[in-house]
């Protein structure tokens, strides 16, 4: 699966953003259709990205575009736009139940079938930041074609009424329900976005809080986002370090027949090998061990 630590978001209709974020190693960018375009652009922002997947060279960074949602009334237009030119995924934003992604799934099949791709080359990424997404996370996470789900932060907290503050505690629920949902199905979760572009020292504690919750990445909105939230969801060289010393300590422990040990005083059993094992695939999931 491609990783994903930022996925950067423009507007469609911006060909100068789009061109400009294929410079700044992201991992992901998501050329839009949805919010960050005006209602009397959605034709522009089709015609945009349709363009810039003909022509631009994305390099590394994975290449999304994100519909409008699932009744909007745009949304069978947006994808039929964009689907001949081969983006990496569809991001399907205000999902709320497991048929609007059938749906995507099936026009996009169908796409496969007609060029000749090979069957599953387009992944769905969904966008669940509503009550009730959030109550059919486990019918939603189970779609073979699905390799994340997005948490929206704002959209959720103006659908059940809460009001956003810095340390986003009232997000805290539905945030681990979505990390919960995507460890269960084997997906990346990807946390809220930042809207305080400028401040990066903010940026840094929400993209950590977000790793330690489990998180797998973060959306972002600006450039400026790009190296700490991608850093914040690289291991560091001393956790994977020590993640190392743990599987190997424990090996070894293994074999002379202890299932529970004592590493630099602290008690190493399963459930801690299994946390440095995540950490090391992420590490190698970030090109880094
Ligand atoms: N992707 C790529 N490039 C971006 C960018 C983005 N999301 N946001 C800003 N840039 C570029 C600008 O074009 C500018 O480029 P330049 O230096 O080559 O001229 C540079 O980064 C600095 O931009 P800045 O002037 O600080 O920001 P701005 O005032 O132009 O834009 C926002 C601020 C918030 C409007 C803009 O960042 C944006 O559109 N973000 C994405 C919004 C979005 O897609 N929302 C929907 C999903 S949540
Ligand atoms: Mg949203």
């Amino acid at each position: 699966m491609h990783s994903r630590r930022a996925l950067l978001y423009m507007p469609g209709d911006d060909w100068k953003k789009i061109t400009k974020s294929v410079t700044l190693g992201v991992d992901s960018i998501c050329m839009d259709m949805e919010d960050g375009v005006a209602v009397n652009k959605k034709a522009e922002a089709r015609a945009v990205i349709a363009k810039a997947l003909q022509e631009v060279n994305f390099g590394k960074s994975e290449k999304l575009a994100r519909i409008n949602s699932i009744g909007s009334g745009w949304e069978k237009e947006d994808i039929e736009t964009v689907l001949p030119f081969h983006p990496d995924g569809i991001v399907i934003p205000k999902l709320e139940e497991l048929k609007q992604i059938q749906w995507a799934s099936e026009v996009i099949e169908a796409a496969e079938l007609k060029h000749g791709w090979p069957m599953n080359s387009i992944r769905i990424l969904v966008v669940v930041e509503t009550a009730k997404g959030i109550l059919n996370l486990k019918e939603i996470a189970s779609h073979p074609r699905l390799d994340a789900i997005i948490f929206g932060g704002e959209d959720f907290a103006a659908s059940v009424g809460a009001t956003r503050t810095k340390e986003a505690i009232e997000l805290l629920y539905a945030r681990e329900a979505v990390v919960t949902a995507c460890a269960a199905f084997g997906l990346q979760a990807i946390d809220i976005v930042a809207i305080d572009f400028k401040d990066l020292e903010a940026l840094r504690a929400e993209s950590e809080f977000g790793a330690r919750l489990g998180f797998s990445g973060k959306q972002i909105i600006h450039p400026a986002q790009v190296e700490t939230v991608q850093s914040a969801f690289t291991p560091n060289d001393e956790a994977i370090a020590y993640a190392r010393r743990v599987v190997e300590t424990f090996e070894a422990s293994q074999k002379e027949g202890r299932g529970a040990y004592a590493l630099d005083g602290k008690m190493i059993d399963m459930p801690l090998v299994k946390s440095a094992q995540k950490v090391l695939e992420r590490a190698k999931a970030a090109g880094k061990a």
